[in-house]
């Protein structure tokens, strides 16, 4: 190697990826059966995304009105049009429920109904018996229950004494020659040191990357990391076409109004003044399903009925919710709307519009986080050693389309899958296999290009060029035209990167070097998010295809896998979607045409 960094060895039982739900559920429960537990953050674990997450998380404990994770189960198969895993799908919303109560006995400070039990509001596509009636099934902590959550789970990881790694930044993978995991890479923004992390299971809860995107309710933070490092490692990627563009993003701004606004009786109206949503769900109305809602304001605004001096956004009401309402259910929003829409949602309605908010697609998981992958005709082999959780994975479970206020209970069941996985299979301070002196050499000498890249063209400038080709190319609608385009044109922005230029070459504090990293891995992210979407001829769920506008069940219930080669090339092979459940206890939802 012409470079040389000292190179700071730790070993750990388990390296947990991301202190955001899913990583500190993990982090916790891990540590709480003895395992030596890291947890590697790229930012104070309190300022992971999912401080944002506002609504709730939903579990079927029917404290208000009757309710069944069976019924959940059903729910979030429909919402998933057909793409979710049965057994997956199963296994959470069963859990749900002990899941909910454990976080509740660990402290989260939920709200709470007349009668003290933990308060739940309506969400989007939650129903009761089968598509009857409206569940109240989603437990909120006023609209801050992202952050309850967060602060509850890193206090208890400190408890249990899991060691944190604040404001390291994971670069890569370590894979030995036999394609098993044995660690990971880190640079440490605050000393510029790197270090590597050996352990028996590496996990990542590295989150989304709705950073790809201009406009988007997600974090500057939500690039996409554990997605880059996997599809370095020559692993695959599953379902990247299947983007989530929530309803209300606050038009012009782009943050997140809850869907609780809705649950709570807010609704959307045009220029006419019309409740549209009765027009295109007369059932769910406003809360429809998401890709529904958003798909319906789309039209609306290209039909001339938005709102504004130029008919590109739509109205959201809640002023008739009253002061004490929103006082007291919708605190957050209320500030949010004064601060980026200068509303007063007593008196006016939000400014909305469909914004970039999840991402259904990941790193392809079994329901116990196991990482898996297409392997001599084998779809669901396990990769030893990797792990994934939390957005960054795709289990799958939200298939096409997630149900709000299931992302919540995702990163926090399968947070609790993995350390309960873990905690039966590892025994506590085994030694490691050695591994070759020169594991890390190349990852460290890509690290070293990148830090000393002196190209013509500036990380800023790649990554908005990147955002405006995803914005405009892979939208709430696609067509043949825009997806053919999107293909050439993301291609085009990922090979400006060749020829990157990163001006500050310090190891200590370099911000400059951070976003080219995580611009290296929304490019990764970005790509197959193209490539993905312009390969599938259906629409399913978020995937909106106008020039295939039915889904096609027959060639196309399948979950697609992308794999990126070191020359950019791209290839794609499927999975079958798990039609089976875990137990007799629920039977296979067959597909059917989807409405609400
Ligand atoms: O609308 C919301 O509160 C978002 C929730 C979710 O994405 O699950």
């Amino acid at each position: 190697m012409s470079h040389s960094y000292n190179i700071e060895k730790h070993e750990y039982d388990v390296v947990v990826v991301g202190a955001g739900g899913a990583g500190l559920r993990a982090t916790m429960g891990l540590a709480a059966t003895g395992l030596n537990t890291a947890c590697v953050t790229k930012v104070f674990p309190t300022r992971s995304h999912t401080v944002a997450a506002q609504g709730g998380m939903s579990a079927a404990l029917g404290n208000m009105g009757e309710d069944d994770w069976r019924w959940h189960m059903y729910d979030t198969i429909k919402g998933s049009d057909w793409l979710g895993d049965q057994d997956a799908i199963e296994y959470m919303c069963r859990e749900a429920i002990p899941s909910v109560i454990e976080l509740e006995h660990n402290g989260v400070p939920f709200s709470r109904t007349d009668k003290g039990k933990i308060y739940q509001r309506p969400f989007g596509g939650m129903t009761t018996h089968y598509g009857e009636g409206t569940a109240q099934r989603t437990c909120a902590a006023a609209d801050r229950t992202g952050h309850a959550i967060l602060h509850t789970l890193y206090q208890q990881s400190l408890k249990h004494e899991a060691q944190f790694f604040i404001e390291y930044f994971a670069t890569d993978l370590v894979m030995d020659d036999d394609g098993n995991c044995r660690g990971v890479l880190a640079w440490d923004l605050a000393t510029g040191t790197l270090h590597l992390f050996r352990a028996h299971a590496v996990i990542l809860a590295t989150g989304g990357y709705g950073r790809a995107y201009m406009s988007a309710t997600s974090a500057h933070t939500c690039t996409g990391d554990g997605n880059g490092m996997v599809l370095r490692a020559g692993l695959p990627l599953q379902d990247m076409e299947f983007v989530q563009f929530h309803p209300t993003g606050v038009y012009g701004a782009g943050c997140l109004i809850t869907e609780g606004v809705r649950g709570e009786g807010g609704y959307l109206t045009n220029s006419e003044g019309e409740r549209f949503m009765e027009r295109y769900a007369p059932n769910a109305k406003d809360l429809a399903s998401r890709d529904v809602v958003s798909r319906s304001m789309t039209i609306e605004i290209r039909e001339g009925r938005g709102v504004g001096p130029n008919n590109d956004h739509i109205h959201l009401n809640l002023q008739h919710l009253g002061p004490e309402v929103i006082n007291e259910r919708l605190p957050g929003i209320a500030e949010t709307a004064r601060i980026f829409a200068g509303v007063d949602v007593t008196r006016e309605p939000i400014p909305v519009l469909p914004t970039v908010h999840y991402n259904m697609g990941g790193i392809p998981t079994n329901y116990h986080g196991e990482v898996v992958t297409l392997k001599d005709g084998e779809p669901d082999s396990i990769v030893p050693g990797l792990y994934s959780i939390g957005e960054a994975a795709c289990v799958s479970v939200h298939g096409a389309n997630r149900l709000g206020s299931n992302s919540l209970l995702d990163l926090i069941v399968f947070g609790r899958a993995v350390a309960k996985k873990l905690g039966a299979k590892l025994e506590p301070n085994q030694s490691h296999p050695s591994l070759p002196e020169n594991i890390v050499d190349d990852l460290v000498g890509e690290f070293d290009r990148l830090r000393h890249a002196d190209g013509e063209n500036s990380t800023a400038d790649i990554r908005s060029r990147m955002q405006r080709v995803m914005q405009e190319d892979a939208a709430v609608f696609r067509t043949n035209d825009t997806l053919a385009q999107g293909v050439d044109r993301i291609n085009e922005v990922r090979d400006l990167f060749d020829d990157v230029k990163v001006s500050d070459r310090s190891m200590i504090w370099n911000s400059d070097l951070v976003e080219t990293l995580e611009l290296r891995n929304l490019l990764g992210n970005a790509v197959s998010t193209m490539i993905s979407a312009e390969n599938r001829k259906e629409s399913r769920g978020a995937h909106a295809h106008e020039d295939h506008p039915d889904r096609d069940d027959e060639k196309w219930m399948k979950h697609s896998l992308i794999w990126l080669g070191a020359d950019g090339k791209a290839s794609i092979d499927y999975r079958p979607v798990h039609m089976y459940t875990l137990s007799d206890d629920v039977e296979v939802v067959p597909a059917k045409k989807r409405t609400y």
